[in-house]
């Protein structure tokens, strides 16, 4: 897993800030967009719109056609560009868009001259700013190209498409979730399952792991897109899938709206969960106590002292499992969702929250000098997930990084100046070389809290 996002944090709300603007053109380029489907019929061929040239030429075009002749071919496509700063998303429909996935270029319909030789490129992955990630993700060239130099078609499809890629970081618990199952739903929902799932980066495994939420998107069969020669024609494609934050659905543009809390509503569907909420379990006599699961790893960021949690806890009256989290979703789901409370060191299986029944209890352990990250990745998203949050951070004195380095080392005294090293060097400090042994009695104040939380 990495972190660039706290290189990129500030960037993005820059990026943000001017989207507002964006945002404002956008929402004339929908009324513009709205004229011309709808009007369509009475006055002729629809204009391209490409974001660039944008709203004058679109209302050119509208005006001139206006009056003019019905032209012999009356055909033409839109691009909607939903690029942010966390996702390069191209909506493309009008006219049949075409795509030769071997050689992975998109062809759009276009009757302008000025514009047939624009083209540009674009990778659907949903981590835009993490260069690392992007790197390794298959790149897609759109390519603007008149009637006569299209490719042919060789198999038509009468649903529309969305492509996205497996690559990346994809693999990583975290970012299947947040990388790709998110933004898909976010992108995928609206078509309720009439949608071809074109996947880059393909591999069988991924597929496999989520196949039940995979068919629960899509009715029809995933196309293996890096593989195919053919060229397949869609009346709609979408390139690249839509996102905003980490962990979250994206609810921007989609009418009706949807929510975080929806993904995870349709995860315990997809996964058959009973729970849909925390029930009131502890004020029954003669019944279990609330379940508390930790989550142990054993490589980096252990818990060195996890066994005497365990014990204190029960000793509080918490039901207790220790587990590391294994791979089949369906049976993962099942598991973790029969807990109220789920205990964890900032890591990957802390995203396994998504599982949990709503008002649960997440507990995250923060190691030292990791604060920043452990706030976007799983505190803000508990937040749209209806989940409660408590955090316990790590002081120095619990850390196993204490008396590694000379007492007034940078490492502890200020741990952005690691950061300005690179990421690397930051990573194999803080987060691949750092244990952490909890203070038991400040750790006991936080299980009462979770108690209470869970009991009230
Ligand atoms: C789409 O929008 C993004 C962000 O505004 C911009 O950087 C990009 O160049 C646009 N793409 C095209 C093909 O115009
Ligand atoms: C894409 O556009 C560039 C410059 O506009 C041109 O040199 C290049 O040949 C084009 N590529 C394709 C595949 O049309
Ligand atoms: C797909 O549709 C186009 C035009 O709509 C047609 O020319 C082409 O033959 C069709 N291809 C197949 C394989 O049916
Ligand atoms: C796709 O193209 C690559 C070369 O770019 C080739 O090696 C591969 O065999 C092609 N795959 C298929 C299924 O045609
Ligand atoms: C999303 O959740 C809201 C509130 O619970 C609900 O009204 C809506 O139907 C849900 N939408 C979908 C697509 O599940
Ligand atoms: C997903 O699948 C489950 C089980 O197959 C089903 O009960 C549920 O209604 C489905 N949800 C959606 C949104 O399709
Ligand atoms: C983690 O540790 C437990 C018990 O110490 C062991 O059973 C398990 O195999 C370990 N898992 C990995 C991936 O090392
Ligand atoms: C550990 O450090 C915290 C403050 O950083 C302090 O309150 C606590 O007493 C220390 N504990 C021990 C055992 O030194």
């Amino acid at each position: 897993m990495t972190y660039e996002t706290i290189f990129t944090r500030s960037l993005n709300r820059r990026l943000e800030k001017k989207n507002m603007g964006f945002r404002a053109l956008m929402g004339c380029v929908v009324v513009v967009l709205f004229l011309c489907v709808v009007v369509k019929p009475y006055i002729g061929p629809l204009p391209f719109l490409s974001l660039e040239q944008s709203i004058t030429s679109g209302l050119e075009m509208f005006m001139s056609t206006k009056g003019g002749d019905e032209p012999q071919q009356s055909w033409s496509s839109i691009v909607h560009n939903l690029t942010n700063s966390r996702s390069q998303v191209y909506d493309m429909y009008g006219d049949i868009i075409r795509i030769h996935g071997n050689s992975s270029t998109i062809f759009i319909p276009s009757i302008h001259q000025h514009i047939t030789n624009s083209n540009w490129t674009t990778k659907p992955y949903a981590r835009l700013f993490d260069k690392t990630a992007m790197k390794r993700v298959r790149k897609f060239t759109i390519i603007h190209q008149t009637l006569e130099n299209l490719p042919h078609c060789t198999r038509n499809f009468t649903s529309p498409a969305i492509i996205f890629s497996t690559g990346g970081y994809a693999g990583n618990n975290y970012h299947d979730f947040a990388d790709v199952l998110m933004p898909l739903y976010s992108t995928s929902q609206q078509f309720s399952k009439n949608v071809i799932f074109l996947v880059a980066d393909f591999h069988s495994y991924w597929t496999y792991e989520y196949k039940l939420i995979l068919d629960n998107l899509s009715e029809h069969h995933i196309i293996d897109i890096d593989k195919e020669n053919e060229v397949l024609c869609f009346p709609r494609l979408i390139v690249g899938l839509k996102a905003n934050k980490e962990l979250s659905v994206d609810r921007s543009l989609q009418f009706p709206p949807i929510s975080t809390a929806n993904f995870t509503n349709f995860l315990r569907n997809t996964y058959s969960s009973e729970r849909v909420s925390v029930g009131n379990e502890c004020k029954k006599t003669n019944t279990r106590g609330p379940r508390l699961l930790i989550i142990s790893r054993n490589e980096t960021r252990h818990l060195t002292n996890g066994d005497k949690v365990a014990n204190m806890a029960r000793s509080m009256g918490f039901e207790v499992v220790v587990r590391e989290i294994g791979w089949e979703k369906p049976k993962v789901a099942k598991f973790v969702n029969s807990f109220d409370v789920m205990i964890g060191v900032h890591g990957a299986g802390l995203t396994n929250m998504v599982f949990l029944p709503e008002k649960a209890v997440l507990i995250q352990i923060v190691p030292f000098a990791l604060d920043s990250v452990a706030k976007s990745y799983y505190d803000e998203p508990t937040k749209d997930m209806n989940l409660r949050y408590l955090e316990y951070k790590v002081s120095l004195n619990e850390s196993s990084l204490y008396g590694k380095y000379p007492i007034d080392s940078e490492i502890y005294r200020n741990p952005g100046s690691m950061h300005d090293k690179g990421w690397l060097v930051f990573k194999s400090i803080y987060m691949d070389n750092q244990d952490v042994n909890v203070d038991l009695d400040r750790f006991r104040i936080t299980l009462l809290k979770a108690l209470e939380l869970v009991c009230r």
